[in-house]
């Protein structure tokens, strides 16, 4: 088959880890027989520099004409300490996720046996955690609208949610629980907010049209809790788009390290794969990123945008086999040997 795959490396780590990426694909498509074409485009930082926009028309137009985006970051440190910036990296990202219609982020968590150590949470609470939160990712407080008032001294977000943006994030979510354990934990803050209330009653609605599916309802401060107490207990986790940021960068320390977490973002157009890391200024530039996550977004484009599951599996075995060889960045190295961004993801793209 011919794949026609944008790069959209973006900013700081993001080139060094989307090339190992594209090493591990390029070993895939030579392995089953598949003909991959690139093209590349600018977003974030990088596109404001050269186009003033942070995600330009012509990136746009590049993720529509091809049949999956990997993405690597976004941001700059000489955006982050100025309020008052008219255009920021972080837009670029927000509209890309607006204009391809990606409500749907799916985040999976899963633990590597020889890792587990390297989590700040006790070993016998993580070992064997597995599970994926579903983020909702064109909605809420992130779009809503938004401003200040009083000459400035008011700020207000709102968080908007409409019937159809919730209908068809918790049917993602449970299309995904039908496939794991079949156990989907709703996410809200229904005691407080009144777009909980009604993400709670469509949810409810839901329910028993997916009569295997055992569901529960969760607030968000005790789901934070039971993300570090009994991450086991989770199997398929669906909440809103600012919960969701949140409870994913706390769900990432579960697996020892965020250099290990890939996600999928899909919905209405071109779907996109990114690691959840973000751009790591600190260490742009320098080959020690960890490239394993971007690598991991590959097999999730290979299984979510193409259907191609013995793909997908073929980049999991020689992450995983990197991982037991020792084969890894300073982040996981844990006194062993570090090695380069690019030597890990030579290894990897070999073992394919
Ligand atoms: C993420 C990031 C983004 C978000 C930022 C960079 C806008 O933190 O993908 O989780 O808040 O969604
Ligand atoms: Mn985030």
């Amino acid at each position: 088959m011919k794949l026609k795959i944008a790069q959209l490396p973006g900013d700081g780590i993001g080139p060094e880890v989307v090339a190992q990426a594209v090493k591990a694909i390029d070993a895939v498509c030579a392995k089953f027989g598949h003909e991959v074409e690139y093209t590349f485009a600018y977003v974030g930082a990088c596109a404001i520099d050269r186009t003033g926009s942070a995600f330009p028309e012509e990136t746009f137009k590049a993720c529509l004409e091809a049949d999956a985006v990997l993405f690597g970051a976004v941001g700059d440190p000489k955006y982050d300490n100025d309020p008052t910036a008219k255009v920021r990296p972080e837009q670029g990202l927000l509209a890309m996720r607006k204009q391809l219609g990606l409500y749907a982020n799916l985040r999976p968590v899963e633990t590597f046996k020889s890792l587990v150590h390297k989590s700040p949470l006790k070993e016998e609470l993580v070992d064997g955690a597995d599970f994926v939160c579903v983020r909702e990712l064109t909605g809420g407080m992130y779009f809503g609208e938004k401003g200040r008032r009083d000459g400035g001294d008011t700020a207000f977000d709102t968080n908007l949610y409409h019937r159809f943006e919730v209908e068809r994030i918790l049917k993602q979510a449970y299309e995904i629980a039908m496939l794991r354990r079949k156990h989907l934990t709703v996410v809200d803050k229904a005691n407080v907010l009144e777009s909980s209330r009604l993400w709670r009653q469509i949810a409810q609605e839901m329910a028993p049209k997916y009569p295997e599916v055992t569901t529960d309802y969760m607030y968000v401060d005790n789901a934070a809790m039971k993300l570090i107490t009994g991450p086991k207990f989770f199997d398929v986790l669906v909440t809103e788009n600012t919960f969701g940021d949140i409870l994913t960068d706390e769900a990432s320390c579960v697996s020892g390290s965020m250099g290990l977490l890939a996600s999928a973002s899909i919905g209405e157009r071109t779907g996109v794969f990114e690691p959840i890391h973000g751009s790591y200024p600190q260490a742009a530039g320098k080959n020690i990123a960890n490239p394993l996550a971007t690598i991991l977004s590959a097999a999730m484009l290979f299984e979510y945008a193409f259907g191609m599951m013995e793909e997908g599996k073929a980049i999991r075995k020689a992450v995983a086999a990197s991982i037991d060889a020792g084969v890894v960045t300073e982040d996981l190295a844990d006194g062993g040997k570090a090695y380069s961004t690019s030597e890990v993801g030579d290894w990897v793209a070999a073992h394919i």
